[in-house]
């Protein structure tokens, strides 16, 4: 934590969710070398390449490992492809019956490449930090049910309210899984984790804390027990309301934001030592211009009382311009310099 904390008080640090993509066009170009996105994420060589190409461009002051949530399905055995403008498809899951792997440590094995990702990123991250992730349990098996992304979740639903049960031991697997995952990213060499919640508003309040809050606290647990001092990031988007009663189980060290904040999140984040990270608005970014412009003074001030890094509310868009990403950079460096 220490590192993360100190960097803090010497500046407002900044990195962007996706700040390896397709906006920039060492991406795309680097992007045809492999026509299927997962073959690009066990590429170690390129996703490392790929993982600085925002470090050299803008110097960001994190380094996130370039690889996807959807690589946990692939390692458990579900077949997973990215199409061209479609997305993520992947063939779909009805219960814990259809997942037939010996162990998850077998697993788990799948996914070395990833690991020696981080290890180049290890040799190579010179004074930035390394930001390792998953996906949120709930959210991770939202893709496995519903096949892809799903606008109506209804296969999720459907699982809830007919086998219950059932949904829990694969919520649990994921869980589990999730953590032998972080925690191998860790012996590798991340310094930093995150999980990315991202279907989170989805769920009414029982289910809420027994499918989201639930399962990223057994995780924060279980990464603490194994290594107190990694700083764990969480993003639980679309929680609203619900965001306190997370808070106040979970104790992330870093609170990741959508757009949706208020006073009294930013309160209870520094009365317990919460981190807030957030939360630019992707399409104003996208857009740029003069909104642009306010819209990333009026965040800086906003959290100047709090302990804060500099991010978006979700990840940059494809057609975001550089110049725009630029700008708000020298924005927030100009803050730093008064800091
Ligand atoms: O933040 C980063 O830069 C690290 C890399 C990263 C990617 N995906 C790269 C990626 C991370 C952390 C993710 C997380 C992820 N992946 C989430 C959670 C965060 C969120 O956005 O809500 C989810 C839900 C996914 C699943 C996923 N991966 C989808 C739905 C898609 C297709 C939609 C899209 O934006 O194209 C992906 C593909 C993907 N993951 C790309 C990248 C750079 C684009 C693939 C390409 O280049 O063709």
């Amino acid at each position: 934590m220490n590192n993360l904390k100190q960097l803090i008080k010497k500046k407002t640090p900044v990195w962007f969710m996706r700040q390896a993509g397709r906006y920039l066009p060492e991406y795309r170009k680097i992007r045809k070398k492999e026509k299927n996105f997962l073959d690009l994420c066990f590429n170690s060589n390129l996703a490392a390449e790929i993982s600085l190409q925002p470090i050299k461009r803008f110097n960001f002051d994190f380094i996130i490992l370039f690889s996807d949530i959807l690589v946990v399905p692939h390692a458990l055995g579900q077949k997973v492809e990215f199409k061209e403008s479609v997305g993520p498809i992947l063939k779909k899951i009805k219960s814990t019956n259809n997942l037939t792997f010996e162990s998850l440590q077998l697993c788990l094995e799948k996914l070395t490449p990833v690991m020696e990702t981080i290890k180049i990123l290890k040799r190579e991250k010179q004074d930035k930090q390394l930001i390792g992730f998953c996906g949120g349990p709930f959210t991770v098996l939202t893709y496995m049910l519903e096949g892809g992304t799903s606008k109506k979740h209804n296969q999720t639903k459907k699982k809830i309210l007919q086998d219950r049960n059932d949904f829990k031991n694969l919520l649990d697997l994921v869980t589990e899984f999730s953590i032998i995952y972080l925690e191998k990213q860790i012996y590798s060499g991340v310094d930093i984790v995150k999980v990315f919640e991202s279907w989170a508003g989805l769920l009414d309040e029982e289910d809420y804390n027994e499918f989201i809050i639930e399962p990223n606290k057994r995780i924060k647990e279980a990464i603490k027990k194994s290594f107190p001092t990694i700083p764990i990031i969480f993003f639980p988007r679309q929680s609203t309301g619900k965001i306190h009663s997370f808070i106040h189980k979970v104790k992330p060290d870093v609170l990741s934001l959508d757009k949706d904040i208020n006073e009294e999140v930013m309160e209870t984040a520094k009365k317990n030592n919460i981190i807030l990270q957030g939360n630019l608005d992707p399409l104003i970014l996208y857009k740029g211009g003069k909104e642009l412009e306010d819209e990333v003074k009026k965040i800086m001030l906003q959290f100047s009382n709090n302990e804060h890094i500099f991010n978006l509310s979700h990840g940059i868009m494809p057609l975001t311009p550089i110049d725009n990403v630029k700008k708000t950079l020298e924005i927030i460096k100009n803050f730093n310099e008064t800091k």
